[in-house]
């Protein structure tokens, strides 16, 4: 699959609802329950929850296939939060996310942000630490009912002038 890093657009809008849900409910189950999964995407948000979201001030990064639709998605906060890297099943242990960070990391260094990050999930983690990010804590809550785990992660950016 050929993908192509761009800004988010709002016509991205139900592609991204479609990806999170995805995501968490047939990639995520890798490393977590159904059951997990299940409270953590209990269905799949509307276009404008997801366009409501992706216009708050965040950057968001999609890469988009062949026919310019959304396959996986990465977020950035003006200050340095990363809320969200989803990718559908289809397109995902291809180095997509992997992309996305690049793009996201180069975008944050470009708005002088020093210091990223994130609550990472098991198969998060493992994309984060590859990238440099430390783990400084696992968290565990309980989300709809259903207890699941994540981590604290982040990433100092040196400024390099
Ligand atoms: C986390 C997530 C976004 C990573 O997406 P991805 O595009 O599959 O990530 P990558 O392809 O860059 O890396 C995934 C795996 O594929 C492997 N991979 C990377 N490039 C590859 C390539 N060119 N060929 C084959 N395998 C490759 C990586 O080694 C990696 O292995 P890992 O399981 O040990 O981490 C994806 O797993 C996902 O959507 N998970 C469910 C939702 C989730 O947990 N989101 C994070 C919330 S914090």
């Amino acid at each position: 699959m050929q993908v192509s890093i761009r800004s988010y657009v709002q016509r991205d809008a139900a592609d991204l609802a479609d990806v999170f849900f995805r995501s968490v409910r047939q990639v995520a189950v890798s490393d977590y329950t159904a059951a997990q999964a299940a409270a953590w995407a209990p269905q799949r948000a509307t276009p404008d929850t997801m366009h409501e979201t992706a216009s708050d001030g965040r950057a968001t990064l999609v890469a988009a296939d062949e026919h310019d639709r959304a396959v996986a998605y990465i977020d950035l906060e003006p200050d340095g939060h990363i809320d969200h890297l989803f990718c559908a099943p289809e397109a995902a242990g291809r180095g997509i996310a992997s992309q996305l960070y690049e793009a996201i990391e180069a975008l944050a260094r470009k708005q002088g942000i020093s210091r990223l990050y994130t609550e990472a999930s098991e198969l998060a983690r493992r994309l984060f630490e590859r990238k440099g990010f430390v783990v400084l804590e696992r968290q565990s809550k309980v989300l709809r009912g259903v207890r699941i785990h994540n981590y604290r992660m982040a990433k100092d950016l040196p400024d390099l002038h």
